[in-house]
């Protein structure tokens, strides 16, 4: 997986690959709370210990007030200067000149004297006396008195340096496992994208859309269940069916547009290379070669026209507007009626509002009109109707011409598609497969039908009417 590039303070850094980021973020978070945990039970088990040293503390304590109540400044019990059990007590006074002459060997400090002087509350304190820990409690004792009582540390503080000890350790241990369980969830976490990543590279080097993601089987009852990424795979895949579905019209669209065209342009060479030898010709024959030149050129124009609009997929969205359809229906039958002198049209419409693009619909409709009136034979009426049953709108154009015999039913709305009757007439067989797509993209249905008593019967119907 290839790294992007992240814009920071105007300069362009390579960013960690995702599964480097994924990695040192659970590492880190995981890291964090065992780290965390070791670091309060340090604390939890630190206060638990001193708690228990301090009770005795107290008891101590009240314990030398009670047998020796107002002694003045010196050793009250025990013996201090190197804390053999049981606790040494010592009397300090509020006045340092009060000291008795021995100084006491207990350390005092000022905070002590404070308390002595009855303006501060007790208070514990961590000593060294000879080289050992211990513990001190200041507390009061009697007017410009203090009590310090004070007790050997050493087994609680090597339970803390035990304690301290393991938790450190379980903190290492515990961050190398964060570590290990980082880079275990970024490698089976990122797999699925791994191998997203390596089709969609796939792709692109080869640039073949036929690849798809390989996805898990389906468990039965997960469906619309799945995970993101296999949601994302699934998406994955049917964007490149329909890009394959896509590239594949667009090269079909392009050999049928060049076999075409083969034909017409050939009779156009044969036509321009007599007409470059004139001299030759009699003013008739130049005349014929000249005209069939030009309807020629006007054929292929056509030709290429068609296949740019058929090229185009969808209507452009800001040319869709409210359309009266009956309105298209009338112009486009006048245009027809102009088109086709011969043939009666008959029209019966009603107004019906449909979403769409009118020169898109004009375009449909003419197609059909065209179709029908080639394909009338003298004098008989093309029928064009509108109905509007339960809000669905529908146009028909029907003629009684030899209509549609039931094998070319399916084929008739292909590309250049001719039925063997209609090849003698002009045209290139586009003129369906553009109405249909026009049709399509206005979300209509345009079938083809054969009449009842003779003939063909194209439909379209619209989506539900807007109100
Ligand atoms: N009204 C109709 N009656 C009988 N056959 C029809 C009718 N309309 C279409 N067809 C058949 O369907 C074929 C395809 O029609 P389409 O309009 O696509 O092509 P075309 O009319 O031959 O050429 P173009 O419209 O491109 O000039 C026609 O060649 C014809 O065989
Ligand atoms: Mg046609």
């Amino acid at each position: 997986m290839s790294g992007g590039r992240r814009r920071l303070g105007g300069v362009w850094r390579r960013r960690r690959p995702l599964r480097t980021r994924l990695a040192l973020a659970v590492t880190a978070a995981v890291a964090f709370v065992a780290v965390g945990v070791c670091a309060a039970a340090y604390l939890v088990v630190r206060s638990a210990l001193y708690e228990q040293l301090d009770l005795s503390l107290t008891q101590s304590a009240r314990l030398a007030a009670q047998r020796n109540p107002g002694e003045p400044a010196g050793t009250l019990a025990g013996e201090c200067r190197f804390l053999a059990a049981p606790a040494c007590a010592e009397v300090v006074p509020a006045d340092p000149a009060d000291d008795p002459g021995r100084p006491g060997q207990l350390p005092v400090a000022p905070a002590a004297r404070e308390v002595a002087a009855g303006e501060r509350a007790p208070y514990y304190t961590n000593i060294a006396v000879a080289g050992h820990p211990a513990r001190m409690l200041t507390t009061d004792y009697a007017k410009g008195r203090a009590l310090q009582v004070a007790l050997r540390a050493d087994t609680v503080e090597a339970g803390i340096e035990e304690a301290s000890r393991w938790l450190l350790l379980t903190a290492v241990a515990g961050v190398l496992l964060a570590a290990v369980l980082g880079y275990w969830v970024s490698r089976t976490g990122l797999a699925p994208v791994t191998r997203l990543t390596a089709t969609a590279e796939r792709i692109a080097a080869t640039r073949d859309p036929r690849h798809r993601i390989e996805l898990p089987p389906p468990l039965p009852g997960a469906l619309g269940r799945e995970d993101e990424i296999t949601r994302l795979a699934g998406s994955f895949n049917t964007m490149l069916g329909e890009l394959e579905q896509s590239v594949t019209a667009q090269r079909r669209l392009v050999a049928d547009a060049s076999h075409e065209l083969r034909t017409p342009l050939t009779a156009l060479r044969t036509n321009a290379e007599l007409l470059a030898r004139a001299e030759r010709l009699t003013d008739a024959q130049r005349e014929r070669a000249s005209a069939a030149l030009g309807r020629q050129l006007r054929e292929v124009t056509g030709l290429v026209n068609d296949l740019i609009e058929l090229a185009r997929d969808e209507e452009p969205t800001p040319l869709v507007e409210q359309v009266r359809l009956d309105a298209v229906v009338e112009r486009c039958v006048e245009g027809a009626r102009a088109h086709w002198p011969g043939v009666p049209f008959v029209v019966r419409t009603e107004g019906v509002v449909v979403a769409g693009v009118p020169a898109r619909l004009s375009r449909l409709l003419t197609n059909l009109l065209d179709n029908a009136a080639k394909f009338s034979p003298g004098g008989t009426p093309v029928e064009v109707d509108m109905a509007h049953d339960s809000g669905v709108p529908e146009v028909t154009v029907r003629d009684h011409g030899p209509g549609i015999a039931a094998e070319d039913l399916p084929y008739v709305f292909d590309r250049f598609y001719r039925a063997g009757a209609a090849r003698a007439l002009p045209g290139s067989g586009l003129g369906l497969a553009m109405a249909r797509q026009i049709a399509r993209a206005h979300g209509a249905e345009l079938v083809a039908e054969a009449a009842p008593g003779g003939g063909a019967l194209f439909r379209v119907r619209f989506a539900a009417a807007p109100a």
